[in-house]
């Protein structure tokens, strides 16, 4: 990455202030899982609050990049200490949903990738079977959730959980999970993008026929809206599977999310709203959906022609610095770095608790884009 002297030592300090932080997190949070820290303190255990929750792999995530370029054992064994608590749902799989790629990547395949451990492999591998078994062959699509009425669901985040399906064929040399991989994100290319580069969330598809429904609304305004974690996910979600493929449709896929992410995000001083096409009042910020645009916009860097990349590497500096500038808490004793992270612009069934709040898993993509531009961290993905 081509970054001038004074993005260099900004980036090197925000990577001592991140170990400090987490050094100190680490050491008070004892084996809870967390997701939103409310006023400084991560009161909840959301491995008691709700195991099977999406975010519940993100800390972990966070602890084994700390691993990887500390060494340190206390990362380590609390990293481990989620994987055990996750691994406990892979006998309760009517509990599980397509978000296991991102619990099991950060936990049990995590460890596999950074020591080598065989029972991680082992339960990342049980992990893609689950996701694999959500594939619907009429439709050429991964269910979403588990709701009833909702076996036709598609939506746009699944893009990052395919590739705990591209891990596996890798692994076992067996082409099933990577075709499914392949399916999905084919259709998801056919359906979820407007003309404009932005993105449906959810298509909803009749699960006998295959056909395509309709378009429900889901975590942003309205369903014609661009929900902005939806544009990330999409961004992000396309560059990886150009990543494990080598299919320049991906590529451009990726191109045309990241170009209607950076246009919208610039509007607002680089951090996005939770929605980039809601009315102005109220204003609602998604940090998450900045960092997670950010460590997708540098994976996108990586495939593009040199003249290109700056455009790309840019826009994640930018963005990075001014989450770090506007929303960043660095007193090591209060727990949580990126405040304003956004669930949903609705709320969860009409709760507002993860409402611009600091969500775990806007640390843990702030950190992968810190380590990311400067050329450190485990690759998960
Ligand atoms: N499940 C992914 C998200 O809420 O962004």
């Amino acid at each position: 990455m081509q970054l001038n002297e004074t993005d260099k030592q900004w980036l090197d300090e925000t990577w001592m202030k991140i170990q400090s932080k987490i050094s100190a997190e680490c050491d008070r949070m004892g084996d809870k899982i967390p997701y939103i820290a409310e006023n400084g303190i991560y009161k909840m255990d959301w491995g008691k609050v709700m195991l099977p929750f999406w975010t519940n792999g993100f800390w972990a995530g966070i602890l084994w990049q700390l691993y990887k370029e500390t060494g340190e054992d206390k990362y380590l064994k609390q990293a481990r200490s989620t994987s055990d608590k996750l691994n406990t749902l892979l006998i309760k799989a009517d509990e599980l949903h397509h978000d296991v790629g991102f619990m099991w990547l950060h936990t049990a395949v995590a460890d596999y990738r950074s020591t080598g451990s065989s029972d991680g492999r082992t339960l990342g591998l049980h992990a893609a079977n689950l996701l694999a078994g959500r594939y619907n062959p009429q439709g050429g699509y991964l269910c979403a959730w588990n709701f009833e009425g909702n076996e036709g669901w598609a939506i746009i985040d699944t893009m990052m959980n395919i590739n705990l399906l591209y891990w596996a064929s890798k692994e076992t040399k067996n082409p099933r999970f990577r075709q499914i991989a392949i399916r999905h994100a084919d259709k998801t290319l056919v359906n979820h993008f407007r003309p404009d580069g932005s993105v449906y969330h959810i298509a909803a598809y009749d699960p006998q026929t295959g056909e395509l429904n309709s378009f429900p609304p889901g975590q942003g305004y309205s369903s014609d809206s661009a929900w902005s974690r939806g544009q990330a996910w999409a961004l992000y979600g396309f560059a990886l599977s150009y990543r494990h493929t080598g299919d320049m449709k991906y590529l451009d896929a990726a191109k045309r999310a990241a170009h209607y992410f950076l246009a919208n995000v610039a509007q607002t001083d680089w951090v996005p709203l939770v929605d980039f096409r809601a009315p102005l009042e109220p204003v609602c910020w998604d940090t998450t959906a900045g960092v997670i645009a950010a460590a997708g916009l540098l994976e996108l860097a990586e495939y593009v022609h040199e003249l290109e990349k700056p455009l790309y590497v840019n826009g994640a500096v930018n963005i990075i610095k001014a989450t770090d500038r506007r929303f960043c808490n660095w007193d090591p004793a209060y727990d949580s770095i990126v405040a304003n992270g956004t669930g949903s612009y609705h709320g969860q069934g009409g709760r507002k608790f993860d409402y611009q709040m600091p969500i775990i898993y806007g640390d843990y993509f702030f950190i992968e884009a810190v380590l990311k531009l400067l050329g450190k961290g485990i690759f998960f993905w």
